[in-house]
C-alpha cells in the first residue's frame, strides 16, 4: 500500500468504542496527545478514561492560528524528544486545524515521521483540515508556508465535538461544505444549500451532510493525494478567500478561514459565470445564501490592489500567474484557470454590490 493511501476516516458515533478498538489493534511504543488549551479542558475529558490513554503524554500548547509557530512546533519536538519518543510512536491530535496542522507535522518530521491519528473536534477540521494529509506551520507572515503531505493513520470524526462549537465556528467549517457540494453534484448541493442556520440547529441532519462532505474530499484525495492536477478543485474560494482572510489580519479585524472562503466562493463563481458558462441562476442562489448567514467582509474598492497583491503571492500560483479553480456547472471542475485583473476587480465589485456594502 502506498503511503498516501495509509489513511482511514471512520465517522463514528461512539469515539470512545472505536479509539479503544484502534488502540488496542495498533503498534506503537508510546502514545501522546497533543491538544490545545481550550480541547484539553472541553474535549480531552470525553475520551480520557479510555484505558489505553492512561499511560499517554498529554502536550498542550495555546490555542488559535497565530501559534501555528516554529516555537511552538520547537516545543512539541522537544516533548517528543526528551519523552523517548521513536518512529513506532502514536500521536494524537485533538483538536481543531491549528492541532492537525502542527501535530501533523510534528508527526511527519519527529525521526523522519510517526504514526499519527486526527480527532478533529471542530466542523473545520473534521471536512477538510484533519482530512487529506496536509501538514504544516505558518512562518514568515505566511499561511502554512512550511509542512508536507503526511497522511494520518486514521481519523476519527466525531460529530459529538459540534455541540461545543458556536455559530460562527459553525458557518466558517460549513463554507468549506458548500465548496465540496458545488464540486460534487446537484445530489450533494441540494442539501446543503437548504440547511437552515436561522432554526436550531438540526444536528442529526448536519452530521449526514459531513459524512456526505468528508466523502467528497476523500474521493478526490485518493485520486491525487499530492495536488497535481484534480485536487486543486479543493482550492474553489480560495484564491480570492486567502487574499480575503490575509487582509483581514493585516487590518487587524481577522475574519474566519471559513467566512473568508464563503467570500471568496461568492467572487470565483462570479469568475467561472464569465469565463466557463457557470450558469446564472446557480451563481444568484449560492450568493443569497451566503449573504443570508455569513457576516458581509467590508471593503471598498481602495482595498482591491492589496487584495490583488495578496493574490499574486499566492503558492497555488505557476509563473506569476494567479490560479484559480472555477466552475462550469455543479461538478465541473476547471482547474488552473486565469482572469485578468479587470475581471477579478469586476468579481470584487459583483461581491460588494450583492451584499450592499
Ligand atoms: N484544504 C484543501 C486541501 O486539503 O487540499
Amino acid at each position: 500500500m502506498n503511503e498516501m493511501d495509509a489513511q482511514k476516516v471512520i465517522i463514528t458515533d461512539d469515539l470512545k468504542t472505536d479509539l479503544a478498538h484502534f488502540l488496542v489493534t495498533t503498534k506503537y511504543d508510546k502514545l501522546f496527545i497533543l491538544t490545545d488549551t481550550n480541547t484539553k479542558e472541553k474535549c480531552y475529558p470525553l475520551i480520557q478514561d479510555i484505558p489505553q490513554l492512561q499511560v499517554a503524554r498529554l502536550i498542550h500548547i495555546p490555542p488559535g492560528d497565530r501559534h501555528k509557530n516554529l516555537e511552538q512546533l520547537s516545543a512539541i519536538w522537544q516533548i517528543l524528544s526528551s519523552e523517548g519518543a521513536s518512529r513506532n510512536s502514536l500521536l494524537i491530535n485533538l483538536g481543531g486545524g491549528m492541532i492537525t496542522d502542527i501535530g501533523g507535522f510534528a508527526g511527519a518530521t519527529f525521526k523522519r515521521g510517526l504514526q499519527t491519528l486526527n480527532i478533529p473536534t471542530t466542523l473545520m477540521a473534521s471536512v477538510d483540515a484533519a482530512v487529506g494529509g496536509k501538514t504544516g506551520i505558518n512562518f514568515n507572515g505566511l499561511k502554512n508556508e512550511i509542512g508536507s503531505f503526511y497522511p494520518p493513520a486514521g481519523v476519527f470524526i466525531d460529530c459529538t465535538f459540534l455541540h461545543t462549537l458556536d455559530h460562527n465556528n459553525l458557518l466558517s467549517g460549513y463554507a468549506e461544505m458548500i465548496k465540496h457540494a458545488l464540486i460534487s453534484s446537484a445530489e450533494t448541493y441540494a442539501p446543503v444549500l437548504s440547511f437552515d442556520w436561522d432554526k436550531p440547529v438540526d444536528y442529526a441532519r448536519l452530521n449526514q451532510m459531513v459524512a456526505q462532505s468528508v466523502a467528497v474530499k476523500e474521493r478526490i484525495v485518493a485520486e491525487d493525494p499530492q495536488e497535481k492536477g484534480i485536487r486543486k478543485a479543493l482550492n474553489l474560494g480560495h484564491t480570492i478567500g486567502h487574499s480575503t482572510e490575509s487582509l483581514s489580519f493585516k487590518n487587524d479585524y481577522p475574519i474566519l478561514h471559513g467566512h473568508a472562503v464563503a467570500v471568496g466562493i461568492v467572487c470565483e463563481l462570479y469568475l467561472s459565470y464569465k469565463l466557463c458558462g457557470f450558469p446564472a441562476d446557480i451563481l444568484t442562489r449560492v450568493t443569497h445564501y451566503i449573504k443570508e448567514y455569513y457576516p458581509p467582509f467590508f471593503f471598498d474598492c481602495k482595498a482591491y490592489d492589496s487584495l490583488y497583491e495578496r493574490m499574486t503571492h499566492d503558492k497555488k500560483n505557476a509563473n506569476g500567474v494567479i490560479n484559480f479553480t472555477l466552475l462550469s456547472g455543479i461538478g465541473e471542475i476547471r482547474i488552473n484557470q486565469s482572469a485578468n485583473k479587470d475581471l477579478i476587480f469586476e468579481s470584487l465589485d459583483f461581491y460588494r454590490e450583492s451584499f450592499g456594502i
